[in-house]
């Protein structure tokens, strides 16, 4: 790793941290050192403390169990259900009417759901599925567009002790087909279609395209959003409403093991299979529990709202499984923020009275482009607490977020975490860590956390290094399904011992954490990782393509864009429509996210001599950066021409 860039040494010094208001501190949960003392003490007995704010059925026998690392397990023989700790526990604590969910639809029909209402919705959704032959340990797909029966579907899978799968909506048909077979789903949960800027996205039809090579699904159950006609498969295909209607709102939920698995969520990885994440029920719930109400300073009356789609880490762990576990009230919109206007967000936080807000840096970079006056003619006051995640935030990106919509009162939290940390891991704490513009500053409370250099070694300050994990955390997670050795490779053997994020970052003189994004073959466009391989699969699938590179661009909103270079099989010539071609072919392969921004055809790819693909080299043209040492290369000629190609483009 080479020094740190002049840039981030502007970010580090040219602000003074922003201390939390006096008011904001007040009446925060945290704000003083107590939970950060504690932890230091005994980290296990710190974690065991927050576990006690969950309801078990039976106590553990052990806080850690770090036998036969890295496959460890939490808080070992402890029973609990998770939509108990989420539904349940806040209706016998008298907060049965208190609004659970606030859904607002793209067309601006609304639902609200309470304790009371949404427990009924899942006992009933969790008859449907014990009836159709769901049990314990079964896997359940869920493809749905963001709207309440999404989340009923989630409850109702863990209330049951059956794995959820959700793939996110936008994903192609191609994708939930490789996501289905490797989870062996035995039922997929999706709907009619989707309401996307005004037009219908058909789901279910889409669906059927994976679902006629998915011999393991039994069941399909079909919500009714959109209208959206479709031929049912009879047997196999049962309308939502349906089965909900004669369904007992009672349904008992199901003794868990701390370890049982709770779900499966695909992210991308260096190759071209994603990986099937697995989280566990007891110590997954512990780390979202305790990180909610601490990083977003849980108040009884928040009207909390995080932008996230449910198909994400961050939908499971901050819209669902958090905020409900903690009896907040928690809003999902359907919709995009720039229909049918460019203030539907600020509408919404005005009509919702929403109090903390939790979106990405591209949204915000967005807003910022958008300019000013979508934002200010709403009324924005309600707001307290504003959150960022998935990529790093830019300090311009994190000043206007504050000033406009923060109104220079807010503290944001700048969340880095994970789909495999399944909980927030470096974060400020918004009544007690001074901000740095652009810093996700430290770890939470619990969590120990270093930047390494090339051998293993902490970095000094200002010294570029990778970021590392250094001791099991209850979210973490448990393993990749169906592949323990890609888990252990991928994770643990860089730095023996230590868990490995693939995030390159560095330490300030006061110890802030700048976290500078992946160090390896993943993207992060627009806050959603894609990897290159993935894409270069796609791509190589197509019969015009030989061999294709892909790399992302520093891209103003998007974070990084994808840009692919292809090499064409002979009697294929470059042209427009071949562009097109290719990138609907992407698109088509796994979905609209991964389609590339740019395509760039060349004779040659610049490779090392034992044949690796030099993607830097790639990124130094693409970025139009000086090319560095280029006498590695097999044919050192061949950067020499794309760059004059790419540049002349
Ligand atoms: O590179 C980091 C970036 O997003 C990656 C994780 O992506 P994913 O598993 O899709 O989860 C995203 C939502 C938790 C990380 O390896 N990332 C996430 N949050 C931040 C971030 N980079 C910088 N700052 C953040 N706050």
């Amino acid at each position: 790793m080479t020094d740190k860039k002049s840039e981030d040494f502007i970010a580090d010094s040219q602000f003074e941290p922003l201390k939390p208001s006096a008011k904001f501190a007040k009446s925060a949960r945290v704000n003083d050192d107590m939970l950060f003392r504690e932890a230091q003490n005994d980290r296990l007995a710190f974690w065991a403390k927050m576990a006690k704010n969950l309801k078990w059925n039976s106590k553990w026998d052990r806080i850690l169990d770090d036998d036969k690392p890295p496959f460890y397990k939490w808080f070992t023989n402890g029973k609990l259900n998770v939509s108990e700790n989420c539904l349940d526990i806040h209706i016998n604590n008298g907060l049965g009417d208190k609004k659970a969910l606030i859904f607002e639809g793209e067309e601006g029909d609304t639902q609200v759901l309470t304790y009371k209402q949404l427990l009924k919705e899942v006992c009933k959704f969790s008859n449907v599925l014990t009836k159709l032959g769901i049990g314990k340990g079964d896997a359940v797909t869920v493809w749905m567009p963001m709207i309440p029966e999404a989340i009923i579907a989630m409850l109702a899978c863990t209330r049951i002790g059956a794995i959820h799968s959700v793939v996110f909506g936008g994903f192609s048909p191609e994708a939930l087909k490789d996501r289905i077979l490797d989870s062996e789903s035995k039922m997929v949960i999706t709907a009619d279609g989707a309401n996307r800027r005004g037009k219908v996205i058909p789901m279910r039809n889409a669906a059927e395209q994976a679902l006629e090579e998915c011999p393991s699904v039994e069941k399909v159950i079909i919500v009714k959003r959109t209208g959206t006609s479709y031929k049912t498969k009879p047997g196999r295909d049962l309308g939502w409403s349906e089965l909900m209607a004669d369904a007992n709102d009672r349904f008992e939920p199901v003794n868990m093991d701390a370890e049982d698995p709770l779900f499966i969520l695909y992210s991308s990885g260096t190759t071209g299979k994603p990986k099937g994440i697995l989280h566990s029920t007891g110590g997954y719930l512990v780390g979202v529990n305790t990180t909610f109400r601490y990083v977003f300073d849980h108040q009884e009356d928040d009207i909390y709202w995080c932008t996230a789609d449910i198909g994400w880490i961050t939908g499971h762990s901050y819209i669902v499984y958090g905020p409900l576990s903690n009896g907040s009230s928690t809003f999902i919109y359907e919709g995009t923020p720039d229909y049918p206007s460019r203030d539907r967000f600020w509408e919404l936080v005005e009509k919702y009275k929403v109090t903390v807000f939790y979106t990405a840096p591209t949204a915000i970079r967005s807003f910022m482009r958008w300019g000013n006056d979508h934002v200010d003619k709403r009324d924005l006051s309600s707001l307290r607490l504003l959150g960022s995640v998935g990529e790093p935030i830019n300090p311009e990106a994190w000043l206007w977020y504050h000033e406009h919509i923060g109104k220079g009162k807010c503290p944001i939290v700048d969340t880095w975490w994970q789909t495999e940390t399944g909980m927030i891991m470096i974060t400020p704490l918004p009544g007690l860590t001074p901000l740095k513009p652009g810093s996700a500053s430290w770890a939470f409370p619990g969590i120990e956390v270093d930047v390494l250099d090339d051998n293993g070694n902490p970095t000094e300050a200002g010294q570029r290094g990778f970021l590392v994990i250094k001791s099991p955390w209850p979210a973490m997670l448990r393993t990749l399904h169906g592949d323990p050795e890609r888990f252990e490779n991928t994770y643990w053997k860089q730095y023996p011992g230590l868990y490995f994020t693939g995030d390159g970052a560095w330490k300030d003189k006061d110890g802030y954490l700048w976290i500078m994004g992946r160090v390896d073959d993943v993207l992060n466009v627009s806050g959603h990782r894609i990897g290159t391989m993935e894409v270069e699969s796609a791509l190589v699938e197509h019969p015009a393509a030989v061999e294709a590179a892909v790399i992302g661009k520093v891209h103003e909103i998007k974070g990084h864009a994808i840009t692919a270079f292809v090499t064409l099989k002979e009697g294929y010539e470059g042209s427009d429509e071949l562009v097109q071609e290719l990138k609907s072919h992407v698109g088509k392969k796994i979905g609209a996210i991964a389609r590339p921004e740019e395509i760039f055809f060349t004779y040659e790819l610049p490779k090392t001599r034992s044949g690796k693909i030099m993607r830097r080299l790639l990124r130094d043209i693409a970025e139009q950066r000086d090319l560095g040492d280029v006498t590695t290369l097999m044919d050192p000629q061949v950067v020499a021409t794309i760059k004059e190609g790419y540049t002349e483009k």
